[in-house]
């Protein structure tokens, strides 16, 4: 049977009329924000958000607050109608897709920010990124009112920056955390893989490559010594590929301190450019 197409709701007022709807009859809201161009990790959390509630509200909005290159954001991919088409193939109800003046009114000032949990990793080379993540998750879950939100690990550290941010403000939303999905070679999906060159393409699997050399390292070889293994991942990443390295970490998951024993809960987590495109990738162990 062919799935019902998924309203288009174009602002914030259609949203919240919308959300109060599904709340006086009882229907819980699972949430998937996206900035569009979707791909099969972004319908993984579709999917799980399909089967944990009565309604998957998606929104499909490139937040113009979250780029701290103005270049990236004009560049971003907008395929509305397609992402519109896998929504509605992924069981989605509806689309919250607001036009680019309908989000932020022009003489906004209110920020959100947390702590200083954006201060490490990816936070260090893109300033302000995580202030505009933190603003827009904000107001979208204020606007949605989800019951639950989904939210991929393949950004660790906006997860858990979003995590904690509910948890703080008590938004009454539970943050869902959907394991990172992969292409047939292990490179994890992400929008941006269509701009690698081929060659970068073929190397790019090296990210993926190094983070299973370090679970084996620790799982395997009882590695625990956190400055050796960085050292040797990043002797591995760069004797594989071109790439221009941003980091590579091992950090405690929660607040993302340097660790120099590898134990408890561990994010090992790394960011390369390959030529112009920015990839990352982590995995996360308990140890
Ligand atoms: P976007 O990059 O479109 O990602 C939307 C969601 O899809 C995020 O939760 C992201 O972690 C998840 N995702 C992307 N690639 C994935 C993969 N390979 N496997 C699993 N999940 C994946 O992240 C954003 O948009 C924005 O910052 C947003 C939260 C929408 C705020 O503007």
């Amino acid at each position: 049977m062919p799935m019902p197409e998924p309203v288009v709701l174009p602002s914030p007022a259609e949203m919240q009329a919308y959300a109060r709807r599904a709340a006086a009859a009882g229907r819980s809201v699972g949430f998937v924000p996206t900035m569009g161009a979707l791909h099969k990790g972004h319908l993984s959390l579709v999917e799980r958000a399909r089967a944990e509630n009565d309604l998957v509200v998606a929104s499909v909005y490139v937040n113009p607050t979250q780029f701290d290159n103005p270049e990236d954001l004009k560049k971003y991919p907008r395929t509305f109608d397609a992402d519109k088409a896998l929504l509605a193939k992924a069981g989605t109800d509806a689309i919250f897709a607001p036009g680019d003046g309908a989000m932020y009114d022009p003489d906004a000032r209110t920020w959100v920010e947390v702590g200083d949990l954006p201060d490490r990793l990816c936070g260090l080379s893109r300033p302000g990124h995580f202030r505009g993540v933190c603003t827009v998750v904000t107001k979208l879950l204020s606007i949605v009112r989800p019951d639950r939100a989904y939210f991929g690990l393949k950004d660790y550290q906006q997860f858990r920056i979003v995590e904690v941010l509910a948890r703080d403000l008590n938004l009454g939303c539970a943050i869902v955390p959907c394991p990172i999905v992969r292409e047939d070679d292990g490179l994890a999906c992400s929008s941006r893989n269509v701009r690698l060159a081929p060659a970068h393409r073929r190397e790019a699997v090296w990210l993926n490559n190094v983070l299973r050399h370090a679970e084996a390292r620790i799982l395997k070889d009882g590695e625990r010594d956190a400055l050796k293994l960085a050292g040797e991942l990043y002797e591995l990443l760069e004797r594989n590929t071109s790439a221009e390295i941003d980091y590579l970490a091992i950090v405690d998951a929660l607040h993302f301190a340097d660790l120099r024993k590898i134990e408890g809960e561990v994010l090992i987590a790394a960011a390369a450019n390959f030529g112009k495109v920015r990839l990352i990738d982590n995995t996360r162990l308990s140890v």
